[in-house]
């Protein structure tokens, strides 16, 4: 105020008018009132906060609701203050575990998230050192972190996750041993997905990185005081040494971890920088190529089981690897639905045979279709793998994405909502965490009945590729500038997209002479003839002996001409079903 005070003095003297001196007067008081009218009307902070959560942005697939990160966080931190209630002290004595020998106590135990705990009997194995840290706000929800839509391509602004609240870690000194009290509001609906409970596992491990002794294998110590199991996507199953009642012994691999909290805190970031640096700090893509150009325990994976009808998507899956120069293994798991020559044709098209006993979805109906769709867990058995990348049979893939066995499990493309699409996935195969997956089937209940609700259900925490890794054929958007932009994505050649998932029905259960998604009302939303000519380019490159594998069943035939007598009936616009078929095919069919 000085400075200005001076700066009007000198105008003042330097030309003085009475009408400038007046015109002066009037700017202050404009100046003024325009203060006053902002400090009035400035909205509480939760409105603020609701304000800047509805900012709407439109984009490729439809209007998204966009969050102001930096505005919302500052409203964040506020309520946090304001709405904290003050709790009555109720100590209660926090028994240590009968293992805690064995752990061997420590010099220096970091306590976190104890509030109103005595933690006195800790002290007698250590000298206990409390935490701070500010807690997340009530108001924060997972779908902040988890948005169903980020602006990956960078079309507005780019991608960007909002805080969590960490602790000042330069604090601390080094800590033989962690423990943790971990919030759990199970069974309440969607206690899964809270993100105070994120934030104190993303603390632990931050602090075990930073702050934790390692010992001579590189790892730490962490104990937890849980009702439900730790995330097994930050603290991983075959990590857990101990468990005893609520108590929870882990000694994770420092390594692992540190990647692991490189990585963003949520799907609001892209866990893979699509445009090379300069988008991310936090990966530099040229050292992720160099590292996973050499072939480690590593392997491209997919399933048949039930019936024969995604043969021929297998066959063109293997084939599209291949073509990206991969030198990982490719590896079947089928079971004895598949009869002897279509196994050869799998082993002509490059994949490896294991046979797998299928795993039945108990809350299925029998001879449902999804019936045996848990059969995907078998993919945690391949433990002569550290890594393996799951990739749906009706996937074609268009570039290579060996840069994918960089990163942890869970890693995927979105889907809807906080979902992941598990068409393409990054799986850590581990016995501890097949059991896991099998002892839940019954308890967890899948949105789709498939693996994927299930999947999403274990896994909330996961790590986002740009969707160009598993590109969906839909039209979900249903605009004009949604078709015009796939389409120039799925011709685009050289391509554009890693691979495109063929949703709907598959391009080898059509004719080749148009997508026939567009003959049936629910299913066109996938229809895409673009998409669908890519295919069968790829098709015809391949040999003879594995196209036959892809031939149409007397019963398709039927079908599709029953499609098209249906779309006839309804007139659709498009008029596909006018285009005369010339698919040789149809002259020779299969059994
Ligand atoms: C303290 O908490 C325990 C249960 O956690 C309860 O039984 C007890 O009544 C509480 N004491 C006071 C003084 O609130
Ligand atoms: C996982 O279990 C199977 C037996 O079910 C065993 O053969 C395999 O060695 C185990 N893998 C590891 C890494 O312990
Ligand atoms: C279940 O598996 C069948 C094939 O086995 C597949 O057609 C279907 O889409 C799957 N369902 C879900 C919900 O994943
Ligand atoms: C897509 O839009 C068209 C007109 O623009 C409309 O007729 C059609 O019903 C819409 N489809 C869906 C699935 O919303
Ligand atoms: C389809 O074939 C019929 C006769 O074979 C012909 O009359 C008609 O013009 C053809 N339609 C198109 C769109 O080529």
């Amino acid at each position: 105020m000085g400075e200005l005070g001076l700066g009007l003095q000198k105008i003042i003297k330097a030309a003085p008018s009475k009408a400038l001196v007046i015109r002066i007067n009037l700017v202050f008081l404009a100046f003024f009132l325009v203060i006053y009218a902002s400090l009035l009307l400035r909205p509480s902070s939760s409105a603020y906060f609701q304000n800047a959560a509805s900012l709407v942005r439109c984009s490729l697939r439809e209007c998204h609701h966009k969050v102001e990160k930096g505005v919302k966080m500052e409203a964040v931190l506020e309520e946090t203050e304001a709405m904290k209630p003050k709790r009555k002290r109720n100590l209660t004595m926090l028994e240590v575990p009968s293992f805690i020998d064995e752990i061997g106590g420590g010099v220096k135990i970091g306590m976190l998230n104890f509030e109103d705990e005595d933690y006195s009997e800790w002290e007698k194995h250590g000298g206990t050192i409390p935490i701070h840290f500010q807690r997340v706000s009530e108001l924060f929800e997972w779908k902040d972190l988890f948005p169903e839509w980020i602006d990956e391509e960078e079309e507005i602004d780019g991608p960007m996750c909002p805080e969590i609240p960490m602790p000042d870690f330069s604090k601390y000194d080094d800590l033989d041993l962690i423990v943790a009290k971990l919030p759990c509001e199970y069974p309440v609906d969607g206690w899964a997905r809270d993100v105070f409970r994120l934030q104190v596992h993303l603390i632990v491990a931050n602090l075990a990185v930073k702050k934790g002794k390692r010992d001579w294998n590189w790892r730490t110590k962490v104990v937890f005081l849980s009702k439900c199991r730790p995330m097994l996507e930050v603290f991983r199953c075959n990590d857990l040494v101990k468990q005893e009642g609520e108590w929870w012994y882990y000694e994770p691999e420092i390594t692992r971890l540190e990647e692991m909290v490189s990585l963003p805190i949520g799907s609001c970031n892209l866990a893979l920088p699509l445009w090379g640096q300069g988008n991310d700090e936090v990966f530099d893509v040229s050292k992720i190529q160099q590292a996973t150009s050499a072939a480690k325990r590593e392997a491209y994976v997919t399933v048949l089981h039930s019936s024969e009808s995604y043969v021929c998507g297998a066959i063109t899956l293997a084939q599209s690897l291949l073509k990206t120069g991969t030198n990982r293994d490719l590896i079947l798991l089928l079971d004895r639905s598949i009869t002897e020559p279509k196994r050869d044709a799998l082993k002509a098209a490059g994949w490896q045979l294991r046979f797998i006993k299928r795993i039945r979805n108990p809350r299925a109906e029998k001879g449902t279709y999804n019936e045996y769709n848990y059969s995907k867990f078998r993919l945690w058995k391949m433990t002569d793998y550290d890594k393996v990348i799951f990739i749906d049979a009706d996937i074609l893939v268009l570039k290579n994405i060996d840069l994918l066995f960089h990163f942890p499990q869970m890693t995927a493309t979105g889907n809807d909502i906080w979902i992941f699409n598990s068409g393409i996935m990054v799986v850590e195969p581990s016995n501890c965490t097949f059991k896991l997956l099998m002892n839940k089937r019954k308890e967890i209940f899948s949105y789709n009945g498939g693996d994927q609700g299930f999947l999403n259900e274990v896994f909330v925490w996961w790590h986002r590729l740009p969707r160009r890794v598993n590109f969906l054929k839909n039209f979900w958007a249903n605009s004009t500038v949604e078709t015009g932009l796939k389409s120039q994505l799925f011709a685009a050649d050289p391509p554009k997209v890693y691979s495109i998932h063929y949703l709907g029905l598959k391009p080898w259960h059509c004719y080749r002479d148009y997508d026939c998604n567009w003959d049936i009302g629910d299913q066109r939303v996938y229809a895409s003839d673009v998409a669908h000519q890519r295919w069968w380019k790829f098709y015809d490159a391949m040999d003879e002996k594995l196209q036959q594998q892809c031939g149409l069943t007397e019963r398709r035939k039927i079908e599709l001409d029953w499609d098209r007598k249906m779309a006839e009936k309804e007139g659709f616009q498009d008029e596909h079903w006018k285009i005369n078929i010339t698919d040789p095919r149809r002259k020779f069919l299969i059994n």
